[in-house]
């Protein structure tokens, strides 16, 4: 790029996040001119140069995003999206509905509207709370827990939607505002009805994880469990007809337990706006994209419709450099290793049997340095963890700044979607214990790429097997050597996400949904979209050749026969 259009990109990127009318910005231009000591024809030079930029600035949009505040992963995904769009120059508004008051935000830029959370919701979130600890046992093969989590999600979803439809004042003031562009989460399936009451222009779906089960029939793309391994699959052999059957198994039980989402919301809305109001799964069809926190380069490769916009990696920011205690704690051995396993399946609440076995992986390894993120000061920390020399205890950490320091060697981790493109973009290698939701999928990635090993979580327990496991991902050159060249490719993509992200709610703000980008599949029933009818019509017509062949042949060998016995 030349001195010159990297000047014009630079000064068009500060006018288009300026949002002013076009009007005023000509006043400004005008009364900036009068009073500069310039010639005429400089004058009309820079007057025109003005006006070459202020038709390049964009136009300013108004847009919603609504999100429950419901696991750091969703806030922090919708909260990016919010902020790139107000960084851009956008009229950005975030409804946030508190599911779990303890997560942040997410948006730091936008306007904030907030829907408390409900007395109901409340109750029913602290069995939530009291269950969090069992999660590191949790089977995620069994049905019956996947029904009741299924059930209990849904339940807790809707009660608080229920709240939402209940502060009418609130609705009926966003709904005036007349909003360019709603943006949502296939998650919490509450957003994608409000779309119908709230009536803006057009509105993007997305999903703060990969996109799976019910959310792939939403976007329009094809599913393929032969090869496309479900959130809960964290090692597939495609060749191997056990671990597909396994895999199918698995991507039933997710859709199983993400059916009621939808159910739940569809009697609430039916239930206050009659049995009329159209259901999430129609309504999720009409959106103009899906943003989806996916990318490309380190999941699996799979068909997908144009309609969905791969944005994984918003909201990375640039890593600043450590404090002095940090530095002073990465400088005391060669190899420094990190431990977090996420905000959700807190260290604290594991079993006390394996706490003490990653104690023993760490005392092993004593050239290694460990970070280990664990949330409190307790016995175990006081009594056992802080004699261990090689291992610091912190219950906050600058992880993003941490991964990218050059003496990092690995990252042990849950495999959070978060996590996984933050060690990505900065070139770390992982050991992961994926612990539910879509970790074992992100896990499965991450290791098919050769960017780290998966541990089993039911063998943290099994201080041998973690030590070799660390042994060769620290040990064998091949990881960081790829976890280089990721980071460098991410690094070096032809458009960034937050470039995506904007270009896309603009596209949408003005033209509204494409009708060509929504696949024909929406419309049509399983039998027809698996084509069931023609393999059926197949089989009855090759049996009805079949039975009409041998008619013929037994008609022919009956004949052969008498002809035989005339000869005779
Ligand atoms: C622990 O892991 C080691 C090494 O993989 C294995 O040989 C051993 O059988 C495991 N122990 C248990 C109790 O699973
Ligand atoms: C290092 O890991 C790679 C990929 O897993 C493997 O192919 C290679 O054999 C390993 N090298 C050594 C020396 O273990």
């Amino acid at each position: 790029m030349s001195i010159f259009s990297r000047f014009l990109a630079q000064l068009r990127k500060i006018f288009s996040s300026v949002c002013v009318p076009v009007p005023v910005e000509l006043l400004l231009v005008f009364f900036t001119l009068k009073h500069l000591p310039l010639n005429f024809l400089s004058q009309m030079r820079l007057t025109l140069l003005f006006l070459t930029f202020l038709t390049f600035s964009a136009n300013c949009y108004k847009i919603l995003v609504y999100g429950p505040k419901f696991g750091h992963s969703m806030s922090s995904f919708l909260g990016s999206i919010a902020d790139t769009l107000v960084d851009a120059g956008h009229d950005v508004t975030s409804l946030i509905s508190i599911i779990d008051p303890e997560v942040s935000d997410g948006a730091k830029k936008s306007t904030k509207l907030f829907v408390a959370q409900s007395e109901a919701t409340g109750k029913l979130y602290s069995d939530f709370t009291k269950a969090k600890a069992d999660f590191l046992e949790m089977n995620l093969y069994d049905p019956i827990g996947a029904y009741f989590a299924g059930k209990f999600f849904s339940k807790l979803t809707a009660t608080q939607c229920r709240a939402v439809l209940e502060s009418t004042v609130l609705l009926e003031q966003l709904k005036n505002e007349m909003f360019d562009v709603m943006i949502l989460e296939n998650f919490d399936m509450c957003g994608v009805a409000l779309t119908e009451i709230i009536k803006p222009k057009s509105f993007i779906g997305s999903s703060s994880h990969v996109a799976f089960g019910p959310q792939l029939e939403e976007f329009g793309i094809p599913a393929f469990p032969s090869f496309d391994p479900s959130l809960s699959t964290f090692r597939m052999n495609v060749h191997s007809i056990w671990d597909r059957f396994l895999n199918v198994y698995a991507d039933l039980l997710v859709r199983w337990s993400y059916y009621y989402m939808r159910t739940e919301i569809d009697e609430l809305f039916q239930e206050r706006f009659g049995t009329a109001f159209p259901s999430v799964k129609l309504i999720a069809t009409h959106s103009a994209y899906n943003f989806v926190n996916s990318e490309p380069l380190i999941d699996f490769a799979t068909p997908t419709v144009a309609k969905t916009i791969y944005i994984g990696g918003i909201g990375i920011r640039k890593p600043k450099s450590l404090s002095s205690d940090w530095e002073k704690i990465l400088a005391l051995r060669d190899k420094t290793v990190l431990i977090s396993f996420g905000s959700v399946c807190k260290s604290m609440f594991f079993p006390l049997e394996v706490k003490r076995a990653i104690l023993e992986t760490i005392r092993t390894l004593s050239e290694v340095t460990f970070i280990w993120k664990y949330e409190d000061e307790d016995e175990f920390t006081i009594n056992e963890a802080s004699k261990v020399e090689n291992l610091v205890l912190t219950k906050w950490m600058p992880q993003s700044d941490i991964l990218n320091h050059p003496k990092l060697t690995a990252f042990i981790t849950h495999g959070g979607m978060g996590s996984t493109l933050e060690m990505a973009r900065a070139g770390v290698p992982g050991i992961f214990v994926p612990i539910f939701v879509d970790q074992p999928r992100n896990a499965a990635m991450m290791e098919y790429n050769g960017l780290g090993k998966i541990l089993n979580k039911f063998q943290v327990s099994n201080s041998t097997k973690f030590v070799e496991t660390i042994k060769e991902v620290i040990g064998n050159m091949s990881y960081q050597e790829k976890a280089r060249r990721i980071s460098a490719m991410l690094r070096k993509k032809p458009h960034t996400p937050e470039e995506l992200v904007v270009k896309h709610v603009e596209f949408a703000a003005e033209f509204g949904e494409a009708t060509a980008l929504r696949p024909q599949s929406h419309e049509m029933t399983w039998i027809e979209y698996n084509n069931v009818d023609i393999v059926l019509i197949g089989i009855l017509l090759c049996l009805f050749i079949l039975v009409v062949c041998m008619k013929i042949v037994l008609a022919l060998t009956r004949k052969i026969g008498k002809a035989k016995k005339k000869i005779e």
